[in-house]
């Protein structure tokens, strides 16, 4: 099949064309995280508005050169998100399924973000069963992939997620919004014979479930910030926040794959960008292949919309799909 796939549930509006949910024909992202800079952070009116007016011209874009004749199907994030910029995708997508008379395939973000792992042209077909992790702005969660929608959730943040940690150290560091790439980009510039040693809290790592918790790291760099750093200390917390994310995040994936019988483990979400998540996860997990796609692709966009209808293909009346702000992952293991 041919799909459109179309993803604004935060503050990316996204529209891509992906064939047989391998092939990505067409992948365009408009971003408003410039102006979110300007505040640090999102505020969710400004987010919405900013998903109406880039919402056409970022799908016309997608479709250019493709007839939309050629296009069996649409597929739209219908959450979890910000309610404000999901409905503007939504309204879209039922738009042109009416006038296209098109099937529409709802679809959860967080499932989606794992079928990055199925557009990276530079790799093979995941294996199922797998692992999964999504680790964005707003998630943390563990997931047992049986087969294509047969999913059970093994466990995610009690509080806030990985992204959200790292956005908030890189405020109270001073370092801007996004924080991911300003901690990744400031922890670059470390100079490691030299540099501070700082104790981070790495929470939870040994409790006995799949469940994550980082509020507690983000008031332990408050309390490191309070000293008022030098721009070389700055860089050495920097590293440190990174460790000690990424450190409870490849622990308790191989300990989920104790206990799943698993072909492959799967990364996803924007906080797989991180360079040095990607090398430990690389480095530390054994025994069966680690997809990590590509950063464009662990990042907000519709080419994993696209994809994960592929593979998901369960089309819904238009008039009836409806935006979720707190949809969850639909578990069908129990
Ligand atoms: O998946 P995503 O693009 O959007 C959501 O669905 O939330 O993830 C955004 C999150 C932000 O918190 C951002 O700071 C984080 O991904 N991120 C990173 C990096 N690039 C983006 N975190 C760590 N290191 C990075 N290089
Ligand atoms: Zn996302």
């Amino acid at each position: 099949m041919i799909i459109l796939g179309i993803e604004t549930s935060c503050d990316e509006t996204a529209a891509a064309v992906v064939k047989n949910g391998r092939e990505i024909l067409t992948n365009v992202v408009a971003s408003s995280v410039s102006l979110h800079r300007k505040t640090g952070g999102i505020i969710p009116e400004v987010a919405a508005r900013e998903q109406l007016k880039y919402i056409l011209p970022v799908i016309k874009k997608a479709l250019n050169k493709i007839p939309r004749q050629k296009i069996d199907a649409l597929a739209v994030t219908t959450g979890p998100g910000l309610i404000g910029s999901l409905l503007v995708g939504v309204e879209a997508a039922k738009a042109l399924c009416y006038t296209w008379q098109k099937p529409a395939v709802p679809i959860n973000h967080l499932q989606a973000h794992l079928y990055a792992n199925w557009l990276n042209p530079q790799s093979s077909t995941p294996q199922l069963p797998a692992l999964g992790l999504v680790v964005s702005g707003g998630h943390t969660d563990l997931i047992y992939l049986k087969n294509h929608g047969q999913i059970k959730w093994l466990g995610g943040t009690r509080d806030d997620a990985a992204g959200e940690c790292f956005d908030k150290c890189a405020r109270l560091l001073g370092l801007g919004y996004p924080g991911g790439p300003a901690i990744s980009q400031a922890a670059q510039k470390v100079n490691h014979k030299t540099r501070k040693t700082f104790q981070l809290p790495r929470p939870m790592i040994y409790e006995d479930n799949f469940d994550f918790s980082f509020s507690g790291l983000k008031t332990a760099v408050l309390h490191q910030v309070q000293k008022n750093l030098s721009l070389k200390e700055k860089a050495a917390l920097a590293w440190e926040i990174q460790e000690a994310i990424s450190d409870v995040l490849v622990t308790k994936t191989k300990k989920a794959m104790e206990k799943y019988q698993i072909k492959a483990v799967l990364l996803a979400g924007g906080v797989i960008a991180n360079p040095r998540l990607r090398e430990k996860m690389g480095q530390q997990i054994k025994g069966v292949p680690v997809f990590i796609p590509p950063i464009n692709l662990c990042t907000d966009n519709a080419t994993f919309i696209a994809s994960c209808a592929e593979f998901n293909f369960h089309p819904f009346p238009w008039s009836k799909i409806q935006a979720d702000s707190s949809l969850e992952i639909e578990e069908v293991i129990k």
